[in-house]
């Protein structure tokens, strides 16, 4: 088969949840760089607007303001999107925030700060809401419409801290990913007999305005350069391939798996 074929994602109704930034702003780039049609879905409504404004000049876009931890308003913004679509192929479920640094500083010593004992509840319900339930939530609310369409893709975004300790990355934010691959494996067994393929993303460090932009800081990206056998983190068109494989025909047998896209990082130190 012609990869024009096998990656043929032409006319797809898709969603990006979080799609106004970083790696899901790429995923939609790749979708309406091939001829989907795309609805971005943000909390943030100066970045959504910007970015409906920029990739209008590439294909079909439109934008939905919505938090996706508010479930009858994902609710509403999936039944408006299919409506306007009159179907609902792909989803990437991909809006997620840091919880911030790690138990360890960039100098090795401790962060008081960042001890277990120190989260706050509210900490650990943000952060667990945005990154853990509000993904079964984004699911939840594709699935009606997936099995009115015949079928469809859901693309989560993991992480590869949902398989790793991180001294440097927050314990509630390795919390509310470690979920996500069994969370995919299950809805993919329970999904397969309509069709609906489910898998997940595990990035590594990638550049993007997550946490604030913290891994835009020369200090950071020197620490992150450090443990990966590339010594680069990654760039958000790096996604790209990825995504467009998991929405598209090449990737048809496979469901319930999750990805891993490091550079090499969960290998471990290379030198
Ligand atoms: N950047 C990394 O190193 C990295 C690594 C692994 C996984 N991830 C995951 O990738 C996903 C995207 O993150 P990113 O790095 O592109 O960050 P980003 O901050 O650049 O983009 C995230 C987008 O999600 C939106 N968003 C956040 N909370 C939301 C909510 N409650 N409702 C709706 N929209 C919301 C933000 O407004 C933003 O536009 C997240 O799930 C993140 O955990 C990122």
């Amino acid at each position: 088969m012609k990869s024009s074929a096998l990656f043929d994602v032409a006319g797809r109704a898709t969603i990006v949840t979080g799609g106004a930034s970083g790696i899901g702003f790429a995923c939609a780039e790749a979708m309406i760089d091939n001829g989907a049609r795309v609805t971005l879905m943000d909390m943030n409504q100066g970045s959504l607007d910007e970015a409906v404004k920029t990739l209008s000049a590439r294909g079909q876009v439109r934008g939905e303001v919505v938090d996706v931890t508010d479930r009858p308003a994902l609710r509403k913004a999936f039944v408006n999107t299919a409506a306007h679509y009159g179907r609902l192929d792909v989803v990437f479920a991909n809006a997620g925030i840091s919880g911030g640094p790690g138990f360890l500083q960039l100098d090795g010593n401790r962060n008081p700060e960042r001890m277990i004992e120190s989260y706050t509840d509210e900490q650990v319900d943000k952060v667990v809401g945005v990154n853990f339930f509000s993904t079964f939530a984004t699911i939840q609310a594709a699935v009606p419409h997936m099995k009115k369409s015949g079928g469809g893709r859901i693309i989560v975004t993991s992480s590869i801290s949902s398989m790793m300790t991180e001294v440097h990355v927050a314990q509630t934010y390795v919390m509310s990913k470690a979920g996500l691959p069994q969370l995919v494996r299950q809805a993919a067994l329970e999904l397969v007999g309509y069709n609906i393929l489910v898998n997940a993303m595990a990035p590594g460090p990638f550049i993007t305005n997550i946490g604030g932009g913290r891994l835009k800081d020369p200090a950071n990206q020197k620490l992150f350069e450090k443990f990966s056998p590339m010594h680069r983190m990654g760039k958000t068109e790096d996604i790209q391939g990825l995504a467009l494989f998991l929405a598209s025909p090449a990737s048809a047998y496979i469901t319930g798996q999750q990805i891993t896209i490091d550079g090499g990082v969960t290998l471990g130190i290379a030198d």
